[in-house]
């Protein structure tokens, strides 16, 4: 069996590929990449690189050439994405692949998640077009908050527009190690998992948690939406990318990422990392 992997030189990617060296017996492991010169440890380590952007339709079709399984790791190109992915889709399409895996955003389809848009119109576009498919909805890495750690370093506080809404964070490896599974596994044909941490934690522990790690006293500082966005302006942040932060803090308020299903435990064999140890290991 072949199993093509994009955004393989991706800090997903690149574990999703190790994983698949490690566990796929007799699998060929094909890392696609835009910018070969990223992609040398992935080849030392047994994974054959092909070369497409994913805005080169002709370049992703050779790239799949007499591969089974494509895992389309979404794009980090915001804004693009529809076209891209829908680019990856149809080239696997045209080459002949059978089963397209993708990493999803969570309740994509109904959310009002802001960086759902794009995920619901390529589930769509994977359902339609006749693939055998697999979405993984992924919820927030916990890496995302190695930046709240720094800056509590010297500040003490995470100020955020987050209510008291919760997040079921989970570390990219969990999520690396969930895509393998479904990769190497069977039964998960037509299958949508909403895939997340075993836990999900409100703002007030995710400071109490940076504090012990951090051994500083750090507490929650929840402000509304219009001071959040008054405070980023104030601290140069432009207008659109402070609109897009307050506007994920209030979908977290709202409970947009506070979903727990076990899936992501259930798919891996093991339970998910901690919050604690996720952190610890972010900034190791
Ligand atoms: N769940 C979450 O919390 C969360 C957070 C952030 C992002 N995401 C999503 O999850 C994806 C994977 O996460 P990650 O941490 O691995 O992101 P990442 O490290 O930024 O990797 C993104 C990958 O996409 C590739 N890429 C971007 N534009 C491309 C193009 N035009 N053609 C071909 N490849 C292109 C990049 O290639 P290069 O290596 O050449 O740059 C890279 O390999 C992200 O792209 C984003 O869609 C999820």
């Amino acid at each position: 069996m072949k199993i093509a992997v994009t955004g393989a030189t991706g800090q997903l990617g690149k574990l999703v590929i190790n994983g698949l060296l490690e566990k796929g017996d007799g699998v060929e492991i094909i890392a696609v990449v835009r910018d070969p010169k990223k992609a040398l440890l992935l080849a030392e380590r047994g994974a054959e690189i092909r070369v497409a952007a994913y805005g080169d339709p002709a370049a992703l079709q050779s790239a799949f050439a007499g591969v089974d399984k494509v895992l389309l790791i979404s794009s980090s190109e915001v804004g693009k994405r529809i076209e891209q992915h829908k680019n990856v889709i149809d080239a696997a399409k045209a080459a002949g692949v059978k089963h397209i895996v993708y990493t999803s955003a969570p309740r994509a389809a109904t959310t009002a998640l802001i960086l759902a848009p794009e995920h619901k119109a390529t589930e769509e576009n994977i359902q339609r077009s006749g693939l055998r498919y697999t979405i993984l909805r992924n919820n927030w890495y916990t890496e995302n908050y190695k930046k709240q750690l720094e800056s509590a370093k010297s500040t003490g506080v995470i100020v955020a527009a987050a209510g008291k809404g919760h997040v079921a964070s989970a570390t990219r490896a969990d999520f690396a190690a969930g895509a393998v599974a479904v990769l190497l596994g069977s039964g998960h044909d037509g299958r949508i998992y909403e895939l997340g941490g075993d836990h999900a934690w409100d703002y007030n522990e995710l400071a109490a948690t940076i504090g012990e790690i951090i051994g500083k006293a750090v507490s929650y500082k929840p402000v509304t939406a219009d001071a959040l966005r008054g405070i980023l302006k104030e601290t140069g942040v432009s207008e659109g990318a402070a609109g897009f932060v307050v506007t994920l803090d209030t979908n977290i308020a709202d409970g947009a990422l506070a979903e727990v299903t076990g899936d992501l435990s259930k798919l891996i064999g093991r339970p998910t990392t901690s919050l604690r140890q996720g952190l610890i290991d972010a900034i190791a």
